[in-house]
């Protein structure tokens, strides 16, 4: 057990934090983020090791263009809340992709298993996104996960390949406040012997 320790506290560690701040923590690049989604990206592993998942970071005046339409296309106050504060207090945004073309190919290459392989891309896409999200509060970031995925996907830079399917984003600087409380259900893991 005591080898396991310094894995599962980090995994405690990662916490949503929505109170954020354009900076990043002193010492830390964007480079550095940029490196560590990379190599989020490279080692997570992908059904047949078809490596379908993408990711993008967004910051400075693209960032802020892109959340600023966001907000502009959600047609009520309240709802355009989270997208303003994200464009004015965040520093970056990390977006999640899968690529189409892989899950279409890997649909023609193996029949038998076809209705599978999208949702072996949502559950990849799933362990990058939270292997992001640790490691980047690992660096001293806050960072909260985000779902408004037609509407970025309609703000982005044209450069995005049209096969490219948002998941999510990863809105990241440095942290204004420490995470609220957290309850926890008690979902026993059982042992049968
Ligand atoms: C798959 C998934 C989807 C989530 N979607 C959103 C979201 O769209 N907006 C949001 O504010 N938080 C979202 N969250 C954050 C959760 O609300 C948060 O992780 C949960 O309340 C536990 O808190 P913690 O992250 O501090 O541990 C999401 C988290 C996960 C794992």
């Amino acid at each position: 057990m005591s080898a396991l320790t310094p894995y599962l506290k980090t995994i405690a560690s990662r916490r949503t934090i929505y109170a954020l701040k354009p900076e990043l923590p002193a010492g830390v690049s964007i480079k550095d983020i940029q490196d560590t989604i990379q190599a989020v990206i490279k080692n997570t592993p992908t059904a047949f090791n078809s490596q379908g998942n993408r990711a993008i970071i967004l910051t400075g005046e693209t960032h802020r263009q892109v959340w600023d339409a966001v907000a502009k296309a959600i047609d009520n106050e309240d709802g355009k809340k989270r997208p303003l504060s994200v464009r004015d207090e965040a520093y970056g945004s990390v977006i999640f992709f899968t690529d189409d073309k892989v899950t279409e190919k890997l649909q023609a290459d193996f029949p038998a298993w076809s209705a599978a392989f999208p949702q072996f891309g949502d559950h990849s896409s799933g362990a990058a996104q939270i292997s992001s999200w640790t490691a980047l509060e690992t660096l001293g970031l806050g960072a909260h996960l985000q779902h408004y995925n037609g509407y970025v996907k309609a703000a982005l830079p044209g450069k995005i390949p049209e096969s490219w399917s948002v998941h999510s984003q990863l809105c990241f600087g440095a942290p204004g406040a420490p995470a609220g409380e957290k309850s926890f259900a008690v979902n026993k893991v059982e042992l049968f012997n």
